[in-house]
């Protein structure tokens, strides 16, 4: 007769409710290969008087205290969200000897010290796969399989909304708002999309990333944010016409000299890089090493099922410490602190657009802002616009610290002939 592992369920909503359908269906296998039958015992909801046919024989409550004070259950599930009481009952249960997994990118982007701290002061697990990437296996990979390397960058699409709105938007010629309408529509974009849009969400998954792959803390504070909000069709259109797409990117780079940095914005992907192929809610994480080169990871970045089969595989792994009486096999710990590269010292190209007076000598006017900014242009287009007596200018720059572009965009502003800077965006040509 196997052993029986209990768990304890905080929340029962799109992930949890595909957390007990994984372990229901899959329960034979799943006790197959751990050589132990993991049950769940209680389910903590808000709501406990609601209809929850999938929780149908186990134990539900609104009392977190009832999961903290049982002594059989020995791992928490915490699928509820938010940074509170999410934390607090996190930090309770491994108090109380008890492993934590989760799916919550907000603690773990925030608190993500204090648990891997609390984990190992207690002797218990504190897994974290489903918090970046939903479905698909990149913290696991990060902290085990590539440990050998020293990563020198990783690069995701780790938003499925944004990617969703940029590729309609991409596909269609259906500007910002009607995307967002559709994207909310199929329940991808929440009522309020702000964490989405704004780029918060992928900022977390990025200060996640990025913690794991140069093993340093990342504090959420020092990752630089940008958002969609202001990306437009007739962007769109440029990055097409000039060879790129657009899309909403989490990088992270560690360069030896200037140290880690981390950001979030869209930016023009050369269509060539394996990255722009990612569409639709997709996710995937690009990843280099200076053992293995390149390498992606692709699939659901989100959805009940593909997070919940991160999530039990987390279970898995912490059942299989239970039985070898251990914890912390892939333990991660983020004492390290390497330095962060402040954003105006990152380096990259532009692209920049101008609503420009068109008359004789604006162009000459243009680039010799650009130059007096220390800004060197490779390529520069210049569009009529339906309006007369105005031009559209596109440039795209070389490499350049992004210091002397905000120098530009000064320079700019201050200049008769340019009558709107109506976008600068990055240009990725590595
Ligand atoms: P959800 O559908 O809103 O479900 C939340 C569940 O938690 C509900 O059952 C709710 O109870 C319960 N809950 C919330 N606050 C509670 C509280 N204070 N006390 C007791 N119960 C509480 O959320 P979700 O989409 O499953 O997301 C769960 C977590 O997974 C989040 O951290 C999210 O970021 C992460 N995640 C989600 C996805 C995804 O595709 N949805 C993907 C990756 C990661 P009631 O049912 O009574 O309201
Ligand atoms: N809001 C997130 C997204 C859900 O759109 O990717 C998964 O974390």
């Amino acid at each position: 007769m196997s052993r029986e592992i209990k768990l304890g369920l905080l929340g029962s909503g799109t992930v949890g409710s595909g957390v007990v359908q994984v372990l229901r269906e899959n329960i034979q296998e799943i006790t197959a290969k751990v050589g132990a039958k993991l049950s769940i015992k209680t389910v903590l909801v808000r709501d406990a008087g609601k209809k929850r046919p999938q929780l149908e024989n186990l134990q539900v409550t609104e009392n977190f205290q009832d999961i903290l004070d049982d002594a059989e259950i020995s791992i928490v599930v915490e699928l509820m969200g938010g940074l509170h009481p999410a934390r607090e009952y996190m930090l309770q249960a491994m108090e109380h000897g008890k492993s934590v997994v989760t799916a919550n990118k907000d603690v773990v982007a925030q608190f993500g010290r204090e648990m891997f701290e609390m984990a190992e002061k207690h002797g218990v697990d504190f897994l974290f796969e489903a918090s970046v990437g939903g479905g698909i296996p990149i913290i696991t990979p990060l902290k085990q399989c590539l440990t050998a390397n020293r990563m020198t960058e990783v690069m995701g699409i780790v938003n499925g909304t944004t990617n969703y709105m940029l590729t309609r938007m991409s596909e269609s010629g259906a500007d910002y708002a009607s995307v967002l309408k559709e994207a909310q529509e199929k329940g991808y974009a929440e009522a309020n999309p702000s964490a989405d849009v704004d780029g918060l969400d992928a900022a977390r998954k990025a200060a996640i990333l990025a913690t794991l792959a140069f093993n340093t803390h990342i504090d959420l504070k020092d990752v630089y944010v940008e958002g969609i909000t202001g990306i437009t069709t007739e962007d769109i259109e440029y990055a097409r016409e000039l060879g790129y797409v657009v899309k909403l990117l989490a990088i992270g780079k560690d360069s030896q000299e200037k140290g880690v940095d981390v950001r979030v914005h869209p930016v023009f992907l050369p269509k060539s890089h394996p990255l722009a192929s990612v569409n639709g809610v997709y996710n995937a994480i690009f990843v280099r090493g200076n053992a293995i080169g390149e390498a992606m990871f692709y699939g659901p970045g989100a959805g009940s099922l593909p997070t919940a089969s991160s999530v039990v595989a987390d279970i898995i792994e912490v059942a299989r410490d239970i039985l070898s009486d251990t914890f912390g096999r892939i333990h991660f710990n983020d004492t390290n602190q390497k330095k962060v590269c402040p954003i105006e010292e990152t380096e990259s190209s532009y692209y920049v657009r101008l609503l420009v007076d068109d008359k004789p000598g604006v162009l000459g006017a243009i680039a010799t802002t650009f130059g007096n900014a220390d800004v060197s242009l490779q390529s520069v287009i210049q569009t009529k616009q339906s309006i007369p007596g105005y031009a559209e200018i596109v440039a795209i720059t070389h490499r350049v610290r992004h210091a002397n572009i905000l120098q530009a965009e000064t320079k700019f502003k201050a200049l008769p002939v340019v009558n709107e800077i109506r976008n600068i965006i990055r240009v990725e040509n590595e």
